[in-house]
Order: structure tokens, then C-alpha cells, then sequence
């Protein structure tokens, strides 16, 4: 049995009001640490106070605009756990170079200075094979951390499902809607997606283990899926029937052209880039079971909290 407790210990999460975030920090308040919540909006992570006992957790504010301002905030850590990341690139401030490669070089460097005893890093699956800008620079920030922090562990998950995923729930609420769905280049790319508490845990078990310093884990769950079976499985979970209408790549990126003129498109020409390269687990990697963890089933999980009412056939 792994000991996981964190009682007096400090631990820094950037990101920690995101999806996976309030996971990680569920999982760190249990293990009785002081968890220091960095956020550009310190009102967003009042709600996760709860979690913890009075004082436990605390929201802390950055602008992330200085490596000084970094630093301060990372000063009397006793680990760091960076789950930054962005999708879509919106203004100056909230571009991939930055999120991804500049601001985690700098929270590296930072947990040098400060004898930081742990960093964890978030990155992502697949982005050694992908030519998307999302996977260059979050590739590089990769290097980045390494660089200046080597003993970080790295830990890069497949697509995670959860209850308050942005995958299952954006296509089951696009279901509602469309006659059908579009299988962008023929829907054969391959995913393996993994539950977001299993890499939550995955954190807080790297986080006691000195052998995972140093290690990239890949996280994927139990089963290999194409984005063609993704939409049978979860179509059959609500109960609905949609045609699948192949959509050529030219296809998907004259749409994306037209999309970005919105203000949060839902689909980019760099998503429709990461979409043509796989995202699975290499065969000879560090992985969920390395760090203790038996990853869980997307049938255990998903049909939960896709809330709809009947699984009527329509
Ligand atoms: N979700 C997935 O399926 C998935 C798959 C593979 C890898 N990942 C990686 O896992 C990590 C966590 O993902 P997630 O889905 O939990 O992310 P998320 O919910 O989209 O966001 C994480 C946090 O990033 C902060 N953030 C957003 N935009 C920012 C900006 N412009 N400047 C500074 N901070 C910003 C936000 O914190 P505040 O608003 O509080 O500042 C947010 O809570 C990321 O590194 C992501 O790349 C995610």
C-alpha cells in the first residue's frame, strides 16, 4: 500500500480549477495537503474549498505575464503540479508558446531555485507524432521542463471522459441536435481514453513515488477506440440513432477556414492536424499500472453522466 500522505506539505497547482484540475485537487486535499490553487480568477476556485478543510486550500492569483510573479508563487512548495493547457488560441495572452512551453520552462526553473521536491508536469498523448502546433509546443515544453527541472515526471494522458468532460458531453449534446455526425477523415483515428480520477490518482501516486521522478507515463484506458466506434458507443449510451457520413480531410478544413471566424470555434484547423495522427499508448511505455493504477472502463463511467433520461431508440 502507497503512502500518500501529504499532511504540512505545500502543494502549487496551476490549472487547478480545470477539468482535471479539481480532480488532482480532491485527491491532494484527501491526503491532507495545503494545496495553493493558481488561477487568473481567484473567485473560480472558491468551489473548491469544499473539498478541503477551512484554510486548506487556497486560491492564489497570477496574470502569468513574469517569470518573478511564477517564482514568488512557487517559493515554499513542496511539489508543483502544472495542468495549464488550452485548446484554441485566443489573443496575445493565450497562445500555445506561451501556455505550453514558456510558462512551465518557468515554473521548472522556479522549482529548481526553490529546492522544490516534486514537479509533475501535464502533457499530452501523441504529440511526439503529431505536427499540430498544439503538440509542437506542448512537445516543447516537454523539453522545456526537462531541461531545467530533470527530475519531473511527465505524465501525458490519451482523451479523458468524466463529468464534466469536453469530449462525450459535446457530442452527446451535438446528437441532440444533428441528423447526423461527420467521421472526419473517415473516423479512423485512433483514441484510448483514459478516466480523468485515474490520472488524478496518477498525480498524487507519482508524487509519492521517488522511482517515477525522471519518467514520461503515458495514460490511456483499457481499450483502443477509433472516433467511428467513440460515436456507435455513444450513441448507444443515449439511445439515439445518427447517420455516420464520412467527411474528407479538405473537407473538415474548409469548414474549420470558414469557423474561425467565431469566437470559440468548435473545430480548428490544428485540431483537424492532431486528428491524423493516433493517440494511443506505446507499446514499450510507462503507463497507468507503473503508478498503481488499474485503469476503469469508459462503460463503467460515461453512460452515468450523460443524464439522459431514457435510452429510448429515436
Ligand atoms: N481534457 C483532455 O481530454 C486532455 C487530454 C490530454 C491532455 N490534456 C492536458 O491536461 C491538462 C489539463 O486539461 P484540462 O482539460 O483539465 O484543461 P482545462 O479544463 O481546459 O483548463 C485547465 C486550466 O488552464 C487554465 N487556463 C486556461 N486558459 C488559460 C490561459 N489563457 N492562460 C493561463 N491559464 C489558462 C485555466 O485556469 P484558470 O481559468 O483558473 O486560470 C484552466 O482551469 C492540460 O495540460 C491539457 O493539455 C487534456
Amino acid at each position: 500500500m502507497m503512502n500518500t500522505d501529504f499532511r504540512g506539505k505545500v502543494v502549487t497547482v496551476f490549472g487547478g480549477t480545470g477539468f482535471l484540475g479539481r480532480y488532482i485537487i480532491d485527491e491532494l486535499a484527501s491526503a491532507g495537503a495545503v494545496i495553493k490553487v493558481v488561477t487568473r480568477h481567484t473567485p473560480s476556485a472558491y468551489f473548491l474549498r469544499t473539498a478541503g478543510s477551512p484554510g486548506q486550500i487556497v486560491p492564489v492569483y497570477s496574470a502569468y505575464d513574469s517569470p518573478s510573479d511564477i517564482d514568488q508563487i512557487i517559493q515554499g512548495s513542496y511539489a508543483v503540479v502544472n495542468c495549464l493547457g488550452i485548446l484554441i488560441e485566443h489573443g496575445k495572452r493565450a497562445n500555445f508558446d506561451h501556455i505550453h512551453t514558456e510558462l512551465p520552462a518557468w515554473m521548472a526553473k522556479a522549482c529548481t531555485a526553490h529546492n522544490v521536491q516534486r514537479f509533475i508536469h501535464i502533457s499530452a498523448l501523441g504529440i511526439d507524432q503529431s505536427q499540430s502546433a498544439y503538440a509542437i509546443t506542448k512537445l516543447l515544453g516537454e523539453r522545456a521542463v526537462q531541461e531545467f527541472y530533470p527530475a519531473v515526471t511527465i505524465l501525458r494522458p490519451s482523451v479523458m471522459f468524466g463529468t464534466e468532460d469536453h469530449f462525450f458531453n459535446r457530442f452527446a449534446q451535438l446528437a441532440k441536435i444533428l441528423p447526423f455526425f461527420p467521421l472526419i477523415g473517415g473516423g479512423k483515428t485512433r483514441f484510448q481514453p483514459v478516466y480523468v480520477v485515474d490520472v488524478a490518482k496518477s498525480v498524487v501516486h507519482a508524487l509519492c513515488d521517488i522511482h517515477s521522478c525522471g519518467h514520461i507515463f503515458e495514460l490511456g484506458g483499457p481499450e483502443i477506440l477509433t472516433f467511428k466506434d467513440i460515436y456507435q458507443r455513444l450513441l448507444g449510451y443515449i439511445g439515439k440513432s445518427r447517420r455516420l457520413i464520412p467527411m474528407p480531410w479538405w473537407v473538415a478544413r474548409i469548414q474549420a477556414f470558414f469557423m474561425a471566424i467565431l469566437p470559440c470555434p468548435p473545430l480548428t484547423n490544428d485540431q483537424i492536424t492532431s486528428l491524423q495522427t493516433d493517440n494511443i499508448v506505446a507499446q514499450d511505455a510507462y503507463g497507468l499500472k507503473e503508478l498503481g493504477i488499474s485503469a476503469t472502463a469508459i462503460d463503467n463511467i460515461v453512460p452515468h453522466y450523460l443524464n439522459y433520461p431514457t435510452a429510448k431508440k429515436d
